[in-house]
């Protein structure tokens, strides 16, 4: 009898949990079927800022203070070189990509880049016009 019981209340207590636990989970795309449509995501457009975005601290990699959403980054292609490339920046008024992402950074030029700083989005973002979505106190 009192076997019963344990059993009775374990699986009462496994199942109410599951449920628990189902409750709790929720898709990004909301909770809807698969076959419904989803409301599209809200699409912040990218800040142009001129003179761009005051560093927060001495070596943060600084901001990109333009849109980007025509720049192209692949294996072999990288768009970015147009205006911030050694031989490049002076024509196209841009800062120079920092002498620290190349070799021999006295004589910057594409051939000594370093390979490991090709993805400039890893490092290098834009900003867009949006409410934090936690409180911010860095710096502060
Ligand atoms: C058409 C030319 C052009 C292209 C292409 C371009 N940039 Fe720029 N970029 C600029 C100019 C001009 C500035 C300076 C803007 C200003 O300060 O007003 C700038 C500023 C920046 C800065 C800020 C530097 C600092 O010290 O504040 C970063 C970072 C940057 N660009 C990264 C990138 C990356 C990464 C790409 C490729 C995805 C890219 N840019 C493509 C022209 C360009
Ligand atoms: C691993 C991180 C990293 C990657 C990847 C990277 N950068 Fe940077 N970048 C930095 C940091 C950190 C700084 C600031 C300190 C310094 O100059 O080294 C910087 C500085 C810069 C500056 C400002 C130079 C100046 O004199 O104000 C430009 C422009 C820039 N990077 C462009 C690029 C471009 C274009 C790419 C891609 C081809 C790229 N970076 C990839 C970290 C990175």
């Amino acid at each position: 009898m009192k076997k019963i019981t344990l059993a009775a209340m374990a699986a009462t207590f496994l199942l109410g949990s599951s449920m628990l636990a189902m409750a709790e989970v929720k898709s990004l795309r909301g909770d809807l079927p698969l076959d419904a449509k989803a409301k599209p995501p809200h699409k912040a457009r990218v800040m142009s800022k001129s003179g761009g975005y005051k560093r927060a601290w001495k070596l943060q990699p600084p901001l990109i203070p333009h849109k980007i959403d025509k720049e192209r980054i692949s294996l072999d292609e990288n768009s970015c070189f147009r205006c911030h490339a050694p031989d490049t920046y002076k024509a196209e008024k841009a800062p120079m990509i920092s002498k620290s992402h190349f070799k021999d950074p006295e004589h910057p030029s594409d051939k000594n880049f370093i390979r490991r700083r090709w993805f400039c989005y890893q490092c290098h973002v834009p900003q867009v016009e949006a409410k934090p979505l936690v409180e911010n106190v860095f710096g502060q």
